[in-house]
């Protein structure tokens, strides 16, 4: 049995929307064969990280970088999980307003520092909020963008149940 764990943090809910289709389709996907946890970044800590055989990272862009709040899930977890995790697999989601590549680029430097094995490019929406209003708006993202997480969600849910990666 495997557990694959998501951590997300939104704070206008586009984030939180793309971890659910994602974490949906791969309990769908791996039915039995893998336990799939979705965790606010605040609630998950070591111990979650340490139970689990493969990642997913959910954050909006802010500011150019992850959200303070998955910072401070990766700064509580980084030493604890460090050198007893190598070669899990990970995937990232990233919901922006415009950009999300500075998001993107700083977990894939966290992830390679863990040592664990990227099993798919990340994925990146964008809401095209920029204004304050629009920013601030609770946000509704797309079917589309949402089968895109599904489907990158099933199948690292279904390679972790094979154990492909
Ligand atoms: C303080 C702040 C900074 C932001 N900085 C960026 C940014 O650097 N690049 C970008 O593409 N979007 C940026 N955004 C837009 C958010 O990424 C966008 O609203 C996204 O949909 C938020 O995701 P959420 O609904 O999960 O909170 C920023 C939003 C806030 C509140």
């Amino acid at each position: 049995m495997k557990t694959l764990l998501a951590v997300a943090h939104s704070m206008t809910g586009g984030t939180w929307q793309m971890a659910t289709a994602a974490v949906e389709a791969a309990a769908a996907a791996a039915g039995d064969d893998c336990t799939v946890r979705l965790l606010r970044a605040a609630e998950a800590g070591p111990d979650d990280v340490l139970a689990a055989d493969g990642y997913l990272f959910a954050t909006p862009e802010n500011l150019a970088s992850m959200s303070g709040m998955l910072k401070d899930f990766f700064d509580r977890c980084y030493y604890p999980a460090l050198d007893r995790i190598e070669g899990r697999p990970y995937a990232t989601l990233v919901c922006a307003g415009s950009d999300g590549s500075g998001a993107a680029r700083q977990i894939e430097r966290i992830a390679t520092g863990w040592r664990l094995k990227p099993a798919a490019a990340p994925l990146i929406v964008c809401t095209h909020a920029q204004t304050p209003e629009a920013i601030t708006a609770p946000k509704h993202i797309g079917a589309a963008d949402l089968q895109r997480c599904a489907e990158l969600g099933a199948a690292l849910a279904a390679g972790l149940a094979m154990g492909v990666f």
